[in-house]
């Protein structure tokens, strides 16, 4: 739990993918330190379920398909309309194919095509939408998603028969700290930051042999928990990273090096 419950009052942070692994820590952590937060995610019915669990008068939720850029200007619009502004923007989201996982020598063109468009493309609309907006105000954070298949090959050797690696994952991951940087640079004298997290592999049930493998590779934690991230994620979005941007910070207890 954060030290200082205070640390992001008055900032107003959108956060998409709200209901995922990570989103909804990520919400959570925020109204902790005093934000207020715009829960945003396509599943309608775990924003009720996250809606009634966090019972708190600074969140709104709002059911947002990504793939819509009409819908993301409409949603900003909306937060606009209830906490008169928006400070930052989170990028939690995780858009997928229903073959979005297979093997390198089994993924069609389609479906790869469709995948990165998924990801990558929604990830550009919302940086996009909401950086003409903080552009416009002169202010504003954008954190994105990388992950360590963004900075590093995988080691194949760790993953049993009934896991893979996808393709599509290292192409959306690298792409996506790249952009980072690329709108960094591009607003720089805007006064909006863009930096990106890239987190290691979050227990999720994950198979034990896998785990006996990848935790090897690491130090003393091994795979994270999403606790991991809080700091981070508080760090890129207080004052206290008001001379940081365009980075790539990656939190893996050392799975990388
Ligand atoms: N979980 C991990 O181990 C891990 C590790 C490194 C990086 N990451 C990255 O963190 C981010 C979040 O991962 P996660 O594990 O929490 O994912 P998740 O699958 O648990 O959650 C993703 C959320 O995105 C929502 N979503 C999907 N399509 C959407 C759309 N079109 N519009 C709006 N919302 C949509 C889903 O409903 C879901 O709530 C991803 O970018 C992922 O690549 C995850």
């Amino acid at each position: 739990m954060p030290e200082n419950n205070k640390l992001l009052e008055n900032q107003i942070i959108f956060i998409n993918g709200a209901c995922g692994l990570i989103g909804k820590r990520f919400v959570e952590v925020c109204l902790d330190v005093g934000a207020s937060v715009i829960a945003a995610d396509i599943n309608e019915q775990q924003l009720t379920v996250l809606s009634a669990d966090l019972n708190s008068s600074q969140l709104l939720t709002l059911t947002l398909d990504l793939g819509s850029p009409e819908a993301i200007q409409q949603a900003l619009a909306a937060s606009i309309q209830e906490f008169g502004k928006v400070t930052a923007l989170v990028n939690a989201a995780y858009p997928r194919n229903k073959n979005y996982g297979r093997r390198f020598f089994d993924v069609e063109y389609a479906d790869f095509c469709e995948n990165l468009n998924l990801n990558m493309g929604t990830t550009f609309s919302s940086c996009q939408i909401f950086a003409r907006y903080f552009k416009e105000k002169k202010q504003g954070s954008i954190i994105n998603l990388g992950s360590i298949y963004g900075v590093i090959a995988p080691d194949f050797d760790i993953y049993p028969d009934s896991m893979s690696m996808p393709v599509e994952y290292a192409a959306i991951k690298s792409a996506v700290i790249h952009l980072t940087k690329y709108m960094a640079q591009l607003l720089r004298k805007d006064g909006v930051r863009v930096n990106c997290i890239s987190p290691g592999g979050v227990l999720d049930s994950q198979p034990e042999n896998f785990l006996e493998r990848y935790n090897a590779k690491c130090g003393l934690q091994g795979m994270l928990n999403t606790e991991h991230l809080d700091s981070t994620l508080l760090y890129l979005l207080s004052a206290n990273s008001s001379a940081v941007t365009g980075q790539n910070i990656v939190v893996d207890d050392g799975f990388s090096l």
